[in-house]
């Protein structure tokens, strides 16, 4: 028997535990080669429902639910929310009520407001995921970067991961800064002065990308995301380029066998150099993208054990 999985909902990585997170990374792994035969069917969702409630854009995440879900055999269904129509407060609530009463088995929340989807659980009667909430957190995503991490660099602990660029806005790097340290990595937080936290929580924060990538085993970049920034950021994205865009020339300073990751979207010639992001050699963005589809599995399979049993 698995050993069980104590928590009903995966809101943020904090409730987590080092074993909580190796069991997810450990039910994860087989899904990878599952998902590179041709016929990837497995029926253990068979019957259940999965709500996708996606009230921001996405491209991998989203997708990856749907794919996940689907080879699980779930019955998978994406709620739309068109536009501005629907926002926080009562709305989320009243729209979690209304298809809540249509008793999906697992839900998965993306919405632009921290908190959100912890709203949003509090009225579920099923587990509910988040699929990243505003600046807050993005609990799969540093799932499938840990997972990442195991594969291309065989452990995590003991590995100094330099996560670079907006780290203000990215709900990447808020539950990567969680999850990280809790299996043993040391996090360094590496960005302009205005786009680092207020509390880097303990990490040690640069704002030269040089000396904030030295000897790192991990180099991860973020996009600027400008659509959660109140203010503008100023200069050009060619200064920004020039200052802490990730290229060849600069990598020479991790340590030799450094990986590059980028949770995308990845805007080239910005934070990082195209080529580079392109090279299998270095860069693990594909893998990312391919490790996520597994994750995701094992977490709506992990979180639904106690509704099938
Ligand atoms: C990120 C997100 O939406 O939080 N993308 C992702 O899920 N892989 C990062 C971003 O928007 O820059």
């Amino acid at each position: 028997m698995p050993r069980p999985f104590p928590h009903r909902h995966l809101l943020g990585i904090d409730p987590l535990s080092a074993e909580d997170i190796l069991f997810l990374l450990d039910e994860a792994e087989p899904w990878i080669d599952f998902g590179r035969q041709a016929r990837k069917e497995d029926r253990r969702l068979a019957g259940l429902t999965q709500f996708n409630l996606f009230f921001e854009n996405s491209t991998r995440t989203l997708f990856s639910f749907e794919v996940a879900g689907k080879r699980l055999g779930a019955q998978v269904a994406n709620f739309h929310p068109g536009g501005s129509s629907v926002r926080k407060g009562e709305s989320l609530i009243d729209t979690a009520l209304t298809l809540n009463a249509m008793r999906p088995d697992v839900m998965v929340v993306r919405h632009n407001e921290s908190g959100a989807p912890q709203q949003v659980a509090e009225v579920a009667g099923c587990p509910v995921v988040n699929g990243g909430d505003g600046t807050n957190e993005h609990p799969t995503q540093a799932l499938l970067d840990a997972l990442t991490m195991r594969r291309r660099k065989g452990r995590i602990e003991g590995l100094t991961v330099a996560i670079c660029g907006d780290i203000r806005h990215s709900r990447v790097a808020g539950s990567n800064r969680k999850l990280l340290p809790k299996l043993g990595a040391e996090v360094r937080l590496v960005g302009p002065p205005a786009l680092l936290p207020d509390d880097a929580g303990g990490a040690a924060t640069f704002t030269d990308l040089d000396e904030g990538i030295k000897d790192a085993d991990v180099v991860m970049m973020l996009r600027i995301q400008r659509e959660r920034m109140e203010e503008s950021v100023s200069g050009t994205l060619a200064d920004f380029h020039a200052r802490y865009g990730l290229t060849y020339a600069r990598l020479d300073r991790a340590a030799p066998d450094a990986l590059v990751m980028h949770p995308g979207p990845m805007n080239r010639g910005v934070e990082i150099e195209g080529a580079l992001a392109d090279d299998p050699d270095r860069s693990a963005i594909l893998d990312q993208v391919e490790n996520g589809v597994a994750v995701r599995m094992a977490v709506l399979d992990v979180l639904t054990r106690a509704r099938r049993e």
